[in-house]
């Protein structure tokens, strides 16, 4: 059965990905969730910090901070580890790494191919973004929300995207990886690369990465 779900979600997500052809999904390795330094602890470590390593990270850390960050943590609701306002789930984490762009996909553990194309700097203008090795860009997607509610939806889509940030400073803490978030990012050119909709907003965005 397992084997049957891993062929169907890898043939769908070949089908979807014809804008991104050189770049293959990627099924990540099932998430680690027992382990972590206490909590105390991590809360007394977190901290933004902007000194990156370019060492790339493994696809397990990955896995592992993707789900920390707003993984599914009930299968049964599908909710996930970080709240969202009337659960709509409107925040999508885009991957910005050299090799390209691609979209994290909570329910099948996977990174769907975006971009082929190595668009970090675009992800922001401070010099350590384009050198380190994960650039993640929280981007709000406002079809999700109620319609006609402009102002509540940036609102919670900003809240939202806080609680995400946060769980990702969590989830370096207690790994010793380096991030900070950020808010300085020239925001119409990123999401004209990124080609996004009308109604997707990129809201901030995260470098995570080992220690220099
Ligand atoms: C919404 C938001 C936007 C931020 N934008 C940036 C940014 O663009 N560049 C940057 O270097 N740091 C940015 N930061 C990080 C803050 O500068 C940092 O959190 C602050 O200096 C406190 O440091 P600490 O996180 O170690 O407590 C941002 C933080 C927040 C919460």
């Amino acid at each position: 059965m397992k084997n049957v779900i891993y062929y169907l979600v890898t043939f769908l997500l070949i089908f979807t990905s014809l804008s991104a052809q050189e770049l293959k999904p990627v099924l990540l390795p099932e998430p680690q969730t027992g382990g972590g330094r206490p909590l105390m602890q991590v809360l007394k470590d977190r901290k933004t910090s902007r000194d990156f390593s370019t060492k790339k990270l493994p696809e397990q850390i990955l896995s592992n901070l993707l789900w920390a960050a707003c993984g599914i943590n009930r299968p049964e609701s599908g909710k996930r580890t970080a709240p969202t306002a009337m659960n709509k789930q409107e925040i999508d984490i885009y991957v910005s790494m050299a090799e390209g762009l691609y979209l994290y996909n909570a329910k099948s553990n996977t990174l769907e191919p975006v971009l082929a194309e190595d668009i970090r700097e675009f992800t922001g203008g401070q010099g350590f973004v384009k050198e380190a090795p994960v650039n993640l860009v929280f981007v709000a997607d406002f079809s999700k929300m109620r319609q006609g509610a402009e102002e509540q939806n940036i609102f919670y889509s900003a809240t939202d995207t806080g609680f995400i940030s946060q769980n990702v400073y969590l989830y370096c803490a207690s790994e010793g990886l380096a991030t900070v978030v950020r808010g300085m990012v020239d925001k119409p050119a990123l999401e004209k690369k990124m080609g996004l909709r009308a109604d997707q907003k990129v809201i901030l965005a995260q470098t995570v990465g080992y220690p220099k």
